[in-house]
């Protein structure tokens, strides 16, 4: 599964929309947007149809009116979309289904990750420390999220098969293919599937205090329902628990992962900004605000217009008109930030909308909080010097939904273990 949309050529969507916010040079983009902001904020791309609404005021105030401006899938430009499950709900359907799995992200139960966290962040460091050199992304911002969704789901004993079975789904999604790629693949799914199924039964039987068991609790209410309508390529429908698993993955670990290397990149590019983070660490929380801001890891969110006659800055909306909400280009509303481009890890205030804003607010922001910000400190806590490698080559995901990057080789000098290392889980 993935945050990376895109559909294959020739599909509806926003593929077209690539050139204005995914794969093209982030400069060019940004200063694309500040021109939209300041003299088309509400602008309809040509090429694509899309009102791009690039100021702040106005993607909070489409945020707020979900009457007006629907998260379901309408129409053809959409239909990529319906894999977004409860992101693609409106009214009572969403509600209902966001109470149970809010259930999951009580501020009780992010301060209980906090030590998985911490530990999965050494284990990860701990894998690489020796050889002084490492991918960024691959080997530390990508496992930690997942273990800790793994975890949540009440499936971390099973963490290699969970892995490796998002590997196939993804790589499924991302190719625009629709199958798996081979036995191989199929065989991983068939033994995850087996495994889901025992611990749905388990569960049932006797529930525990983990999200698929919150979910279960539910079922009966039909809050399963969105997530076994369309699921991911290689997910079946079902009882919607694997979609539910599927949605979870990509809405907590990619997007976390490029928070989390994101951030890193902004650090090692701005050493004065890092020397002041390594000097005064108690500034970590108003830097992770920052990195959130100044990242974006969700470039931007759909929504569809309900009625006609809606006006914005002078420009009508017809019903069935889509809108991007371009959170990144919100986040450098000179409107709202002083020197929107700079990078400073003790800006405040920050009032970004990297979380979206409104009904759909990001349950898991919290969670990605603490997450960026313990996996921050131990990578500047015990590899000081950590750099970029030498001629390394920054391969940005080609999307125009999430911003990051695919590989970050890094290098810092070889530190020993920690004290309590033990063996990596991979
Ligand atoms: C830096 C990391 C993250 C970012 C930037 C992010 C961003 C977002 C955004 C922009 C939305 C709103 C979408 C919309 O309005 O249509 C959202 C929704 C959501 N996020 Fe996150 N997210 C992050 C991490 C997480 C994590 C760690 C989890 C859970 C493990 C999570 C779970 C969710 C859920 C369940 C929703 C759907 C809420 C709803 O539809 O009511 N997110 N996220």
């Amino acid at each position: 599964m993935s945050l990376h949309q895109t559909p294959a050529a020739g599909q509806p969507g926003p593929a077209l929309f690539e050139p204005m916010l995914g794969a093209a040079d982030p400069r060019l983009v940004c200063e694309q947007l500040a021109r939209l902001r300041r003299d088309a904020p509400v602008h309809r791309d040509p090429r694509t149809g899309l009102w791009l609404i690039t100021r702040h005021a106005d993607v909070k105030r489409i945020s707020r009116e979900p009457a007006v401006f629907s998260s379901e899938p309408h129409g053809p430009w959409h239909e990529f979309e319906s894999h977004f499950s409860m992101q693609a709900e409106d009214g009572p359907p969403h509600h209902r289904t966001r109470n149970v799995v809010s259930r999951g992200f009580t501020p009780r139960r992010v301060a209980h990750l906090e030590a998985s966290v911490r530990r999965y962040a050494d284990e990860a460091i701990d894998a690489v420390a020796a050889s002084g050199a490492c991918d960024l992304v691959q080997d530390v911002a990508v496992p930690v999220p997942a273990r800790i969704i793994a975890d949540m789901l009440g499936i971390g004993e099973r963490f290699e098969l969970f892995q490796d079975w998002v590997e196939v789904v993804t790589a499924a999604t991302t190719t625009g293919g629709r199958s798996l790629r081979g036995p191989a693949d199929e065989e991983v799914c068939r033994a995850f599937e087996d495994y889901v199924g025992s611990v749905v039964a388990e569960r049932a039987a006797r529930p525990g205090d983990d999200l698929i068991s919150a979910m279960l609790g539910g079922r009966d209410a039909g809050v399963l329902d969105s997530f076994a309508r369309d699921p991911f390529p290689g997910v079946p429908a079902g009882d919607g628990v694997l979609g539910f698993i599927s949605f979870l993955v990509l809405a907590g670990s990619e997007t976390t992962r490029h928070a989390i290397s994101g951030g890193m990149l902004a650090l090692l590019e701005h050493p004065g900004q890092r020397e002041q983070l390594q000097r005064r660490p108690a500034l970590l929380p108003v830097a992770v605000e920052e990195v959130l801001r100044f990242v974006s890891p969700v470039r931007a969110m759909r929504r569809t217009v309900l009625r006609d006659g809606v006006e914005l800055h002078g420009q009508q909306l017809a019903r069935g008109d889509s809108v991007m909400l371009i959170y990144s280009s919100a986040n450098r509303d000179e409107r709202v930030f002083d020197s929107p481009d700079a990078f400073r890890v003790d800006r405040r205030p920050n009032d970004h909308v990297s979380f979206g804003f409104g009904t759909h607010f990001c349950l898991g922001a919290n969670l990605a909080r603490m997450e960026i910000r313990v996996t921050l400190e131990r990578l500047l806590t015990r590899l000081p010097d950590l750099q970029l490698a030498p001629g390394a080559r920054l391969e940005r995901h080609p999307s125009s939904i999430v911003n990051g990057l695919v590989h970050m080789p890094v290098v810092f000098t070889p530190v020993a273990r920690g004290p309590d290392a033990k063996e990596p889980a991979r």
